[in-house]
């Protein structure tokens, strides 16, 4: 018995570390993408966010982020390798701009705001 454990603990350990969904891993890379969260300030699903409201001379503005959750995935790409303003220059692969995409449309999914 105690060998069968000594055999079985460290597999099911190693299991579990290796076995991240497609799903969780591109999670984690929208919300820290070697650099500020996408979700800071596109929101927690790609909706877009108001970040900041600020006054300019005396002309009330704000700061937003665009939705991201209905650009197709070309021109998502095309966003991600060029300069943009107010945002951050990120420096992914195309594996994770890939994984990107599919979060917002997994997260769109399950909101179901595909629903027609
Ligand atoms: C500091 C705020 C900020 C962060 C963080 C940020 N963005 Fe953006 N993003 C913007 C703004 C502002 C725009 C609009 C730029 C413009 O209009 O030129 C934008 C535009 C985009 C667009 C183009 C949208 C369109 O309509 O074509 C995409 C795609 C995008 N962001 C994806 C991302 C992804 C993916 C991340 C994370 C890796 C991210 N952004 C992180 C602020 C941000």
């Amino acid at each position: 018995m105690r060998g069968i454990l000594f055999v079985l603990l460290p597999f099911s350990l190693l299991a579990k570390s290796s076995f991240i969904t497609p799903m969780e891993y591109a999670t984690s890379l929208y919300k820290n993408p070697r650099g500020i969260g996408c979700h800071k300030c596109h929101g927690e699903s790609g909706e877009g966010r108001v970040v900041a409201k600020y006054e300019h001379k005396n002309e009330k503005k704000s700061f937003a982020g665009p939705p991201i959750n209905s650009v197709s995935f070309n021109d998502f790409f095309i966003s991600l390798n060029v300069r943009k303003n107010g945002m951050p220059r990120y420096f992914l692969t195309q594996k994770e701009i890939k994984a990107l995409y599919f979060y917002l449309q997994e997260k769109k999914r399950e909101d179901g705001a595909d629903v027609k």
